[in-house]
């Protein structure tokens, strides 16, 4: 039999663990996810083994950041195959509550962060960031540990997550995990999967076409052209729509003119109905 992490599914039975784990002075980290391990998330698993003794890795597809019409029936649900690979990883516990569970009946409070969630993601998929600010706030509430990692993968997300734990004095140290790549450079995620063979070649000029963006930018091009040469080109290669190619400030995601500090470039493009997120660090000349 292979084997496979132990999984709570009670709010109760992590936290009996989490406090049994602090009682013997271990310290304890959270990897939030929403199941469909790849090897992204398992190497944020491996990055937060650094900093602590034991780690529980949250399963938990979470309804409320699915928008009308998006994937939330679809998405893959794998938990026993998840729990074998976190049989290879440092990985101590699973948590993977019910819905029943997460959102108990009479639920109606939502955290909202203002300013950094108007735009980009926020703008594209309204009521995304209350959904992920509110279950990733009961996340770090149910099971308190010492750290938790969010892979920069989803750069926004990384942001409006430090912001409120900033805000609500949650008493968390948040790690971002490096973006993991595939083979030729595309952005590993869940939703990849949902690509057909000729989606999938197509989706694999997506990090060519922004490293091309990056040295251009780097080189001195104005930061609006490059944009608009990369939307260019990613529709050229076969992409259905581009959402945003946009060059922020690395820390404010405030739409820049000059790199004077670290900046970072977003986007977002369509291929069939998959959206596919991707994001590379631009360094301050
Ligand atoms: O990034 C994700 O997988 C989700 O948004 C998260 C942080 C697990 C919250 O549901």
């Amino acid at each position: 039999m292979t084997a496979s992490v132990p999984a709570v599914r009670t709010v109760e039975d992590l936290r009996a663990q989490v406090h049994a784990w602090k009682r013997e002075g271990l310290r304890v980290g959270l990897v939030p996810t929403m199941g469909a391990l790849h090897h992204g998330h398992l190497s944020l698993v491996n990055a937060i083994a650094e900093k602590v003794d034991r780690i529980v890795v949250s399963i938990f597809v979470n309804p409320t950041q699915f928008g009308e019409g998006e994937d939330f029936d679809a998405y893959p649900r794998t938990e026993a195959e998840d729990r074998k690979k976190l049989a290879d990883t440092p990985a101590s516990l699973v948590f993977a509550p019910n819905g029943a569970e997460m959102y108990r009946t009479g639920h109606a409070s939502t955290v909202t962060v203002a300013g950094l969630t108007d735009r980009f993601e926020g703008a594209s998929r309204p009521g995304h960031f209350d959904g992920v600010a509110t279950v990733v706030t009961k996340l770090l509430l149910q099971c308190l540990p010492d750290v938790a990692i969010f892979g920069e993968k989803d750069y926004q997300q990384l942001a409006v997550i430090r912001r409120f734990v900033a805000d609500l004095d949650i008493p968390v140290e948040i790690m971002g995990g490096a973006l993991i790549r595939e083979s030729d450079g595309l952005a590993a995620s869940s939703r990849n999967a949902y690509l057909n063979a000729e989606e999938r070649a197509i989706a694999g000029k997506f990090n060519v076409i922004l490293k091309e963006l990056v040295a251009d930018v780097s080189a001195g091009a104005d930061l609006r052209t490059a944009e608009q040469a990369a939307s260019d080109k990613l529709l050229e290669a076969g992409f259905k729509a581009v959402d945003y190619v946009s060059i922020v400030d690395a820390n404010s995601l405030e739409i820049i003119d000059k790199i004077t500090t670290p900046a970072r470039v977003l986007a977002v493009a369509r291929i069939g109905s998959v959206r596919l997120l991707d994001n590379m660090a631009i360094e301050a000349r």
